[in-house]
């Protein structure tokens, strides 16, 4: 089993590398409304993920479903365009191949992205938030079962997961471009259903700022793997309880409008890792 998914990782990442993916440095993650990003890339060479060998392939709508490889604030980045959740039934293994083949590929840093539901009653839709931590309420997690020594640790070390140093980096580009952030803790829950009122209310008692439906897995893969992680929310909605409902074309809506300084912010700070 572990023999044959590092087959897998290294087959795809052999055949992204030469497919002119030959030097990613950072990877990125793009979430819900967010994938445009990518179509800023300069040199840039996509293909779907239906094309990649042994990847999965994305079904929601409003995610593009490919990986994007070119210059990026003056780095190469390995985008992914779309991303696969839990809730649509792939297994934990399936959602964080693709962090796994990044790091095959030499991919050091990874800079993820979602669109979450606000809990922290300070914040507004349309705010960004730096991700200083997550709690992981999914009750799964991708490394159980047996470790692979080669891939990393038996037991990850969680206390740094977003990397102090890039969380101070976000803070600055933000600062330089007059774009106004947040700061707060991700809290990653399975989805589909958003929360009930009781259920947005434990999250704030338990900690967190933001909640949302991804993230939570690819982040713990990345850091079995060693890679840094620097992560953003694009806060789209309150979260129930603070609004009258919610629906997924709010989160597109609100991710469209933010989407020029999410842009940039982000460049900014690929730039400065
Ligand atoms: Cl309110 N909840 C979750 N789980 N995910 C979200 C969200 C809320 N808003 C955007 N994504």
């Amino acid at each position: 089993m572990t023999q044959s998914y590092n087959e897998a990782i290294s087959k795809a990442a052999d055949y992204l590398k030469n497919n002119g993916m030959d030097q990613p440095e950072i990877g990125l993650i793009l979430g819900s409304g967010l994938g445009e990003l990518a179509n800023e890339a300069t040199d840039a060479v996509a293909i779907p993920y239906e094309d990649i060998p042994e990847f999965p392939v994305s079904t929601v709508e409003g995610h593009a479903g490919q990986l994007v490889y070119g210059s990026l604030g003056g780095k190469k980045v390995l985008a992914m365009q779309g991303r696969f959740h839990f809730y649509e039934g792939y297994s934990l293994k399936e959602v964080t191949f693709p962090v796994r083949v990044m790091k095959a590929m030499g991919v050091t840093s990874l800079v993820v992205t979602n669109a979450a539901g606000g809990v922290n009653e300070s914040f507004t839709p349309g705010d960004l938030m730096i991700i200083t931590d997550h709690i992981n309420l999914t009750g799964a997690n991708p490394l159980l079962g047996p470790n692979d020594n080669a891939q990393g640790p038996r037991f990850t070390d969680m206390s740094q997961a977003y990397d102090k140093a890039y969380q101070t980096l976000i803070e600055e580009a933000a600062q330089e471009q007059d774009i106004a952030i947040k700061k707060g803790v991700y809290m990653g829950l399975t989805g589909p259903t958003y929360e009930t009122p009781a259920e947005v209310r434990m999250v704030r008692t338990l900690g967190g700022d933001a909640v949302g439906m991804s993230t939570v897995p690819e982040v713990i893969v990345a850091r079995h793997a060693g890679l840094r992680v620097a992560g953003i929310s694009c806060i789209t909605n309150y979260a129930a309880g603070m609004q009258e409902s919610l629906n997924h074309d709010e989160v597109v809506e609100v991710t469209t409008r933010v989407r020029e300084s999410f842009k940039s912010l982000v460049k900014s700070v690929i730039s400065k890792m």
